[in-house]
């Protein structure tokens, strides 16, 4: 079975490392075969390169937060020449669109570092803290046509300290986004799940 995946971050990679380190040592099933930026300068890129991954660049065009179709479809042109399976956003800052959901379907994978529904878009580490919820953490979800809106396939949980900033609570959660990311690219690679309206259901342990 096809389990190839791609990458796409426009950033640090942190999420990305952690993939690429679960694959080296076996835990996470998938093959890494190109990681994609909308940024040039994305460290992700550099981490890609040192471990002999293909990565590259591909023009977002001149909007800020989401593709014009014809950057998109670029985008899934270059996806299918890789015969990629599943896409896995790793902070990449632009909203998913058409051509790419429908080129993809159920086939995109996100993670954010809040517990959806609460605190969706940016800065959801800091809408926590601000807000006074006691627990944040995670979610892995596939990618619909909503920001951060898709079917859950798995959260993590953490708790929210007293003393607790944007960045300490921040550093909390992503040591859990390392550990979950992996873990919804298996199930879903493994294909053992099905969608019920929004729910994700394991159909095997
Ligand atoms: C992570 O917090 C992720 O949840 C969010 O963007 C951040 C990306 O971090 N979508 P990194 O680039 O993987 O280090």
């Amino acid at each position: 079975m096809n389990r190839n995946i791609a990458v796409l971050a426009s950033g640090r990679g942190s999420n990305l490392e952690a993939i690429i380190k679960n694959i080296e040592n076996g835990t996470c099933i998938a093959n890494l075969v190109l990681v994609i930026s909308d940024n040039p300068d994305a460290r992700a890129l550099q981490i890609a390169r040192e471990h002999n991954i293909k990565a590259m660049y591909l023009d977002p065009g001149p909007k800020k937060t989401w593709l014009l179709p014809e950057y998109e479809e670029n985008y899934v042109r270059v996806l299918k020449e890789h015969d990629v399976y599943l896409i896995c956003l790793a902070g990449f800052m632009r909203i998913i669109k058409q051509p790419l959901l429908s080129a993809f379907p159920n086939r995109i994978l996100n993670i954010h570092p809040s517990l959806l529904p609460a605190f969706p878009g940016l800065d959801a580490q800091r809408k926590a803290l601000e807000y006074g919820v006691k627990f944040s953490g995670c979610t892995v979800h596939f990618v619909d046509e909503t920001v951060d809106g898709g079917p859950i396939i798995t959260q993590a949980v953490v708790p929210v300290l007293d003393d607790d900033t944007p960045e300490t609570l921040a550093e909390r959660i992503l040591k859990e986004e390392h550990r979950i990311y992996t873990e919804a690219i298996n199930l879903v690679l493994s294909g053992k799940y099905h969608i019920t309206g929004r729910r994700v259901i394991r159909t095997e342990l």
